[in-house]
């Protein structure tokens, strides 16, 4: 079954397209390189040692997205395309709900038009919010979301649930991923984030590579067992091979099926700064800051459904995670740019 990857340039998407073709399938990328940058598309090809279709469009964009399903004979699509910046989406909340929405409408218009029923989306455990309790089923109570990134994750899902419902052929599978870290064993491609990163891990090896100064902790005074935030942080390969999972599932299956992709085992930010230390024999300096608005003390996953329904769980621990990144940042400083 050919697979089309709207978004696959960029961190998942990249990671899953060599899985995918380490499976046996064959890909289709669409990406517009609005968060990533056509260099990962030649370290895709140099890593798996095979050619695939590439289109340089915006999903939005009817016409072009049409033509990919004319000239492609496409089975299934993983939707990682979107905005993703919990931040920006707060500062453009327009934006975010534009962009977001207007790719999965238009993406799910083409598909019915040429009668593909498999899609499988690049959901977050943001949809959770601040969980009642943890580790987190997919049971849990949704739409508790405190930023517009989220909001779109929420409604996208529901959009999916009403379609699923509409045309019982369809087949959805919503993957609530929990906090992707660590690149290709092959230090190729990695987590590429435009400026100064958001996000705690490619925060920490910047400051590693002698980009950034410190790790600023946000906060040391959460109900955890240090103090700080704990999160599932789980490795990006296996999370590419989450996706595999999926695939095979939907193959089999109709309807809609959720899934939280982590390791259900929490880290706090200090046990990530010293594993980083550790894996790598490098020195992180960090310093205690105020909490960021709109984080919460505790968030991992129960990953138990997806063991049992997909027959996947995470494989790779905190040591490859700390390792893998440092070889990446270190083989690359400025990611993908020269
Ligand atoms: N943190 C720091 N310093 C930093 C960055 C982060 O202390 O410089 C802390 C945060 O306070 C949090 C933890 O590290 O406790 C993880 O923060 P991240 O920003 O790496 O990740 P989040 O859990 O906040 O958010 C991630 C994704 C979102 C997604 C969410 C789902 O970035 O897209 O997980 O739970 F929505």
């Amino acid at each position: 079954m050919k697979i089309l990857l709207t978004g696959g340039a960029g961190y998942i998407g990249s990671h899953t397209a060599i899985e995918l073709m380490n499976a046996g399938y064959e890909i289709v990328i669409c990406d517009d390189f609005s968060n990533s940058k056509p260099e990962s598309i030649k370290r895709i090809k140099k890593i798996s040692g095979k050619e695939f279709p590439f289109y340089e469009i915006d999903v939005a964009d009817k016409p072009a997205l049409e033509e990919v399903f004319e000239k492609e004979n496409i089975g299934a699509v993983i939707h990682f395309a979107g905005y993703k910046a919990v931040g920006e989406s707060v500062a453009k909340p327009v934006s975010y709900y534009r962009n977001n929405l207007d790719t999965t409408l238009t993406l799910l218009e083409t598909m019915q038009k040429y009668g593909v029923k498999n899609l499988i989306f690049s959901s977050s455990a943001t949809v959770y919010g601040a969980p009642d309790e943890v580790p987190i089923k997919e049971t849990a109570v949704v739409g508790r979301c405190t930023n517009p990134y989220g909001w779109t994750k929420y409604m996208i899902e529901r959009i999916l649930e009403s379609v699923c419902v509409s045309d019982k052929t369809f087949s959805a599978v919503l993957l609530r991923y929990f906090n992707p870290v660590g690149a290709h064993i092959s230090g190729l491609i990695g987590e590429d984030p435009q400026g100064i990163p958001n996000n705690l891990m490619p925060y920490i090896s910047q400051v590693a590579v002698g980009k950034l100064k410190e790790v600023g902790v946000f906060g040391n005074d959460y109900p955890t067992k240090d103090g700080t935030g704990v999160r599932d942080y789980i490795h990006v390969v296996d999370l590419a091979k989450g996706h595999v999972a999926a695939v095979k599932y939907i193959e089999n299956n109709d309807g809609l099926e959720v899934f939280n992709l982590g390791t259900s085992v929490g880290y706090s930010v200090l046990d990530m700064i010293h594993a980083f230390e550790e894996a790598n024999g490098i020195k992180i300096p960090y310093r205690i800051t105020d909490r960021r608005p709109g984080d919460i003390a505790e968030c991992f996953a129960d990953a138990s459904k997806a063991k049992e329904k997909l027959g996947w769980q995470a494989e790779l621990g905190i040591v490859d995670m700390c390792r893998d990144t440092w070889r990446w940042q270190k083989n690359n400083p400025n990611g993908y740019s020269e």
